[in-house]
């Protein structure tokens, strides 16, 4: 499958590298034409002939399925640059609304009665938006198993078929199995609050390779 993944920092490399190392045709994505650091990064991955870069627009014209994965506070703008290539294509939304006001105090841009993924979804109305990947950090997303078997992933989107397509490609390309749909895309505001309890885990455990999983009474 062609995946084209907008947004080179931790998450995009990430990403980008775990796709293509599951078979996948992969173009990763800034805004620049040219990006000499991550050309130089592909060529370290061993992947120049699967993973390739582009600008933006560029890629997502590419891309059978594009996976948003910048900065949250250009998420839309870059969604909106991008809204002609992604037209009925599932666009997998990894964004986080995070601010931090000063200097240390998690303040999300947007909640309760809206996210950042529905406003994402506002900007590409002929797009399938579905939330996923952004409760864990950038190499839990594809390396789930080195820290257990039964940790939570969730999907939110408005589409029941494209949450669907996204729990498969999630489980076949990077081996999650507990992929929790939480229906449309309103789950994404839940998603993303969960941001304030992910940071206050990090501090406490000091490292970032961490997840939760869901304990419930036994239905039989
Ligand atoms: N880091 C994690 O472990 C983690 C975990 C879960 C979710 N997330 C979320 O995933 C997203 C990516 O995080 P990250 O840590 O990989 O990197 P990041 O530093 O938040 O974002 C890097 C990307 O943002 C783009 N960008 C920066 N300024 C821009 C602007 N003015 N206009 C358009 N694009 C701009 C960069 O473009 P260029 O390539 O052109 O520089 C780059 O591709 C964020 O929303 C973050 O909250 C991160």
């Amino acid at each position: 499958m062609k995946i084209s993944v907008l947004g080179t920092g931790d998450v995009g490399r990430s990403i980008a590298e775990g796709f293509a190392r599951a078979g996948h045709t992969v173009t990763i994505a800034g805004r620049s034409p040219e990006n000499e650091e991550i050309t130089r990064y592909i060529a370290d991955c061993g992947l120049s002939g699967t993973l390739r870069y582009a600008d933006f627009c560029a890629a997502a014209g590419k891309g059978e399925i594009v996976v948003l994965c910048v900065s949250g506070a250009y998420a839309v703008s870059v969604a909106e640059t991008v809204r002609e290539f992604v037209h009925e294509k599932i666009v997998i939304d990894v964004t986080n609304p995070l601010e931090f006001p000063d200097g240390s105090t998690l303040r999300l841009s947007v909640a309760n009665d809206d996210s950042l993924s529905e406003q994402i979804q506002r900007a590409l109305p002929s797009a399938y938006v579905v939330k996923s990947l952004n409760t864990v950090n950038s190499h839990v997303m594809t390396h789930p198993k080195e820290i257990g078997d039964n940790h939570l992933m969730f999907v939110a989107g408005n589409s029941e078929k494209a949450r669907s397509a996204v729990r498969s490609l999630l489980a076949d390309s990077f081996g999650w199995q507990d992929i929790v749909d939480l229906g449309d895309l309103t789950g994404a505001r839940a998603m993303e609050s969960h941001l304030h309890l992910w940071l206050h885990l990090w501090r406490h455990l000091g490292h970032a390779r961490f997840n939760i999983a869901l304990v419930t009474e036994a239905n039989d």
